[in-house]
């Protein structure tokens, strides 16, 4: 995010984990310079595993365990974010055990509703992320964590949202921050040397989707907090952003082989593919809208109209309502657009399907980075106590 630098002194983009995270992906985002936001202990240990330098990692949630800070602690994660009053505590204590002195943010809740898909607010009053910023719980925190030598408070943090198109909400929870620790610094003289502001930056799923362009979102931010820091005299911490969707959602495409096709006269053509809520459950939770093509007839004239379907045993495993699309066949290729971000994360194995696989395309060159999924992987933690074990199919025949 070049604009950023461009209109802030230090900044730091920081990768959102959650969107996408394997140790290839680990790589790529050490490579491109970035630091990594990680939300549990799974994709702490996928970024250690891949060397993802610790000091460059910020760990962020709810509800991390103990085991899971101390994992933290143990491997000199550079940031924990902390989340709430008796996660405080819980880490202050963990940290004179270990004999550690964790660098620490607190994550605060705003009291902003951006504008988005309810489930991708994050900052509003009734939310269950962060310190209230209006019911003093956030300043409690602070109060705690400058009495406590066993942790370093290193600054703020804030995350308003997902899925959000327009600056005005992130200049809101500016205004709100900004407040806030010029309250802090009039009651305890603490000056945070960390602002990071979360990420949220919205993308295009289809034509009707019109997002502000991030590079203008991300210099607004930048301009905004610098503006009004400088204004309230207050000195400019490095400021952090932690995008996600917007780093690795138009990169992803997702192929399915069309399977079954299924018309019923006078209502609509069911398009089966060979995946569905399983590898891409946002149509289900958050109602998106994709869309896709034929990659094997690009040059068809899309003369059809179908609703593609996945093959999970429900029917809300829709993938995409009223498709214009060539006229498709059992085998054709269909490619959907915009799955970089939360599908894979997301991806379960529901019906026993195994994952797709993940392939790295760049200057047309195709590696492999997620092998395909084994139906010998989807049993592997399975145990069958002795008393429940069936006969071999000899034993029974004998019988
Ligand atoms: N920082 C924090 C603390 C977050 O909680 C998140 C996302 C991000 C950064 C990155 O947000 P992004 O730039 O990717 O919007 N599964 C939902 C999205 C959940 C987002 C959770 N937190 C979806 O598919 O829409």
């Amino acid at each position: 995010m070049e604009s950023l630098q461009d209109v802030y002194p230090d900044a730091e983009v920081v990768y959102a984990g959650k969107a996408f995270l394997t140790k290839a992906m680990c790589c790529l985002v050490y490579q491109e310079g970035l630091g990594l936001d990680v939300v549990s202990g799974g994709e702490l240990y996928t970024a250690l595993e891949a060397g993802f330098p610790a000091e460059r990692i910020y760990f962020h949630g709810n509800n991390k365990s103990r085991a899971e800070l101390m994992m933290a602690l143990r491997h000199g994660v550079g940031q924990i974010v902390v989340d709430g009053l008796m996660e405080l505590e819980t880490l202050i204590q963990l940290a004179i055990e270990t004999r550690t002195r964790p660098r620490v943010l607190l994550r605060l809740r705003p009291g902003i509703e951006a504008q988005t898909h309810t489930y991708d607010q994050t900052g509003q009053e009734d939310s269950k992320f962060g310190l209230g910023v209006g019911d003093g719980s956030a300043l409690e925190a602070v109060k705690m964590a400058l009495a406590s030598p066993q942790i370093k408070l290193v600054g703020f943090h804030s995350h308003i949202g997902s899925q959000i198109f327009a600056v005005a909400p992130f200049k809101a929870a500016i205004e709100v921050l900004a407040t806030f620790m010029v309250e802090v610094q009039a009651q305890t003289g603490y000056v945070a040397p960390i602002l990071d502001l979360g990420g949220g930056f919205g993308i295009a799923y289809n034509k009707s989707e019109e997002p502000e362009p991030l590079r203008k979102i991300v210099r607004e931010i930048g301009h905004h907090t610098r503006v009004r820091l400088t204004a309230l005299q207050y000195p400019l911490p490095k400021l952090v952003l932690e995008p996600g969707r917007s780093i690795v959602g138009d990169a992803g495409t997702t192929l399915y082989t069309v399977g079954n096709i299924k018309t019923i006269p006078g209502v609509r053509t069911y398009l089966s593919v060979d995946g569905g809520m399983a590898d891409n459950p946002r149509v289900a939770i958050y109602q998106a809208v994709y869309e896709g093509v034929l990659a094997n007839k690009m040059n068809e004239p899309l003369t059809e109209v179908v609703t593609v379907t996945g093959k999970c045993c429900e029917s809300g495993d829709m993938l995409i309502w009223d498709l214009p699309i060539a006229p498709p066949a059992p085998g054709d290729l269909l490619a959907v657009f915009g799955t970089g971000a939360y599908n894979y994360s997301m991806a379960s194995n529901y019906n026993r399907l195994p994952r797709p696989a993940m392939v790295l395309v760049a200057n047309g060159e195709a590696e492999l980075i997620v092998a395909r999924e084994t139906y010998a992987q989807i049993v592997q933690n399975d145990l069958v106590p002795a008393r429940l074990r069936l006969k071999a199919p000899e034993e029974r025949i004998a019988k």
